[in-house]
């Protein structure tokens, strides 16, 4: 039996042009390369965010308009170390609110790591991780009666088109109630000379992040791409505000896929499309969340103006 992985391998590499998703980028060495490109230079998005909440954390929470006698959870969408969001839970804590905070990940890597984190910084909050599917876990937490605040941060949107991202809303719109908010990082529309550096590192980092995936792909079904052989390929357009990741075969070449009985041609200069990081403004979140039910009630950025963290509110 075929997984949904070898699925999408077959499908995206017979396709013209040829495509992977960027959801595969994040196996275990992956994982711990994205963890390496937050803190690179170059990725202005990490700080910039981190900034926001750092400064402006008693400005978000009085947006968000809670009562301190109601206890409300707090759950935050692809949670990985936390790093931003204890800035959130410090100001919550010594505000006196009471709230459960509830970070949801596919990677018990990730949940193991933002445990720690918390219980070194937070010892007392309670944290009910939950690990799985976003909207199979937002559907049973909606069974409870406790009002709900979202977080989605770190532009994680960014890596749908904005019909993906329109539908991604509506469905987490219909696991929520009326009043309940949501907070989404976005990363905003900016000139190419600081775009694309983040996606094109010195270090090599986001290099190595993106040709990952063929090395994921070697060692999960015996394939013998040749690392050598292919070239990380970033690029961004100013005026659409979208950067676009692919990986660029150097020769003419065919790569076996032995586990899948594939062989795959590509020709000099060909690439495989790997992921889209869109960037925002306001026009656009408006678009995205305009059938949604959620309307756009305020909105933080950061000293430079790079990143945007939203304040949505659940209508009715
Ligand atoms: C985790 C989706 C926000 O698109 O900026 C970083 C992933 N890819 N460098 C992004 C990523 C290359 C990142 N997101």
């Amino acid at each position: 039996m075929k997984n949904q992985f070898a699925k999408d391998i077959e499908e995206g590499l017979n396709k013209n042009p040829k495509s992977l998703s960027s959801k595969y980028f994040y196996d275990e060495v992956g994982s711990s390369l994205f963890s390496e490109i937050m803190k690179l230079p170059e990725y202005y998005l990490t700080n910039s965010e981190f900034e926001i909440f750092q400064k402006q954390s008693l400005e978000i929470i009085k947006a968000l308009n809670l009562k301190k006698v109601e206890t409300f959870e707090l759950i935050e969408l692809g949670a990985g170390d936390g790093y931003k969001t204890i800035e959130l839970l410090k100001v919550l804590e010594a505000e006196s609110f009471s709230y459960k905070y509830i970070p949801i990940d596919i990677s018990q890597k990730a949940l193991d790591q933002i445990n720690h984190n918390i219980k070194e910084q937070l010892p007392h909050l309670e944290i009910a991780h939950r690990k799985g599917d976003y909207f199979n876990i937002l559907k049973k937490l909606n069974e409870s009666s406790y009002p709900k605040v979202i977080l989605f941060l770190g532009s994680n949107i960014g890596n749908m088109n904005d019909t993906i991202a329109s539908s991604f809303l509506m469905n987490l719109s219909n696991n929520l109630s009326k009043g309940d908010k949501l907070i989404l990082g976005a990363d905003l529309m900016k000139s190419k000379e600081i775009v694309l550096p983040a996606y094109n590192d010195k270090q090599g980092v986001t290099r190595a992040f993106n040709l990952n995936l063929l090395n994921r792909i070697n060692r999960e079904f015996d394939a013998d791409f040749d690392l050598e052989k292919f070239e990380h390929a970033p690029e961004y357009d100013e005026v659409d505000g979208v950067a676009k990741s692919s990986i660029q075969s150097n020769v003419d070449q065919t790569v076996h896929l032995k586990k899948l009985d594939l062989k795959v041609e590509f020709e000099s200069g060909e690439s495989i499309h790997t992921e889209i990081s869109r960037k925002y403004n306001d026009e656009i979140i408006n678009k995205i969340s305009f059938h949604s039910g959620l309307k756009i009630m305020d909105k933080f950025l950061d000293s430079k103006n790079y990143f945007a963290d939203y304040i949505l509110e659940k209508q009715s």
